[in-house]
């Protein structure tokens, strides 16, 4: 999906809404829209937290086509009541009248609810599509902001790293402010990565929810934790810009130890770290949310090895890539 400053997803009828007198054409058309999920290379939880992260676009993603309907129905094929409301959210956000029934379809390739960024890539593909369905141009900051507001229906109060980085691809530096920051960084080289499930899902609110309750409650020790890791992502974006693969591996290791001593990895989510750093990848963390989900292993131009070990472990695997001349995010 293109990140240029205005975007109309995919329509598959012509003409903007506006063309014609008003109600004489109908409000809506069909269109579909996509929008991919995001890994977090380092500063998951600390960046709730004020800290900065970093986050890679997946190729992997959500799909959403909407259809309009002749009746007033917002027809939603989910039976979690929290993608209804997000629906209603969206077109409420983008001014489409109740009037206007339509019915929602969802698809794509990304695992849900694997700290993969589901429901931020479900809220920006929805975003999109309505918008496009609505024969509306939004501009990437509009599209984040709508889709942030979905994503809190998810996630209560997420930092907003997921939406940002769903919207624009590429590599992303986060900060959630004030104020905010949300910066395309730059690769020198290209950066291949392995994104490994543990199969075991989780819920990111509720790790988000009680490490705040336990940071709370001793603030001497955790306020250092997550400092700790926000310095780590600042020297990972040095990493990152000069392509210095093994020192980002081991700021990736170090940031799953801290991740650790916050209490939001699991058994599972050690040993696929240990395995991949044992087959030769240059670092390994858990991405996301913890708590089970996925982890990340930067596993270098060839990551055979590294998926093999892991696949004969049991973990399910793929690669992704971003290219170094399109890892600014395209903006
Ligand atoms: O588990 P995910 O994919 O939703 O990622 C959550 C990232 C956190 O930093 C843990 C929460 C947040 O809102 O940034």
């Amino acid at each position: 999906m293109s990140s240029s400053d205005r975007e109309l997803a995919t329509c598959d009828a012509r003409g903007a809404a506006g063309d014609a007198a008003p109600h004489a054409a109908p409000l809506l058309r069909t269109a579909t829209a996509t929008a991919g999920g995001k890994a977090i290379l380092l500063g998951e939880h600390a960046v709730v937290h004020g800290q900065p992260a970093l986050a890679l676009g997946l190729a992997r993603h959500i799909s959403i086509r909407v259809q309009p309907r002749d009746d007033e129905v917002r027809a939603v094929p989910s039976e979690d009541p929290r993608v209804a409301a997000a629906v209603d959210l969206a077109a409420d956000s983008l001014g489409i009248p109740a009037s206007a029934g339509f019915a929602v379809e969802i698809g794509g390739t990304l695992p849900v609810a694997v700290g993969l960024g589901s429901s931020a890539a479900l809220s920006v593909a929805l975003t999109r599509a309505l918008a496009a369905s609505a024969g509306q141009l939004l501009s990437i900051e509009r599209l984040d902001e709508v889709a942030f507001g979905l994503e809190k229906i998810f996630h209560g109060t997420p930092s907003g790293v997921d939406s940002a980085t769903a919207a624009r691809g590429g590599v992303t530096w986060f900060e959630v402010g004030p104020p905010r920051r949300c910066e395309p960084v730059r690769l020198e080289r290209s950066l291949t990565f392995v994104v490994a499930s543990t199969g075991t899902r989780h819920d990111t609110s509720r790790t988000v929810g009680s490490l705040r309750e336990r940071a709370a409650a001793h603030p001497e020790v955790y306020s250092p934790v997550l400092a700790a890791i926000g310095s780590l992502a600042r020297s990972a974006r040095v990493s990152l810009e000069r392509g210095d693969w093994p020192k980002l591996g081991r700021l990736m290791s170090m940031n799953h130890e801290l991740l650790r001593a916050l209490g939001v990895s699991t058994t599972e989510l050690d040993d696929l770290v240990a395995r991949a750093i044992d087959a030769g990848a240059f670092g390994a963390k858990l991405t996301g949310g913890g708590g089970g989900g996925a982890a990340l292993v930067l596993a270098g131009d060839d990551p055979t090895r590294v998926l093999e070990r892991l696949r004969s472990a049991g973990y399910e695997c793929f690669v992704d890539r971003i290219e170094a001349t399109t890892g600014g995010g395209g903006t």
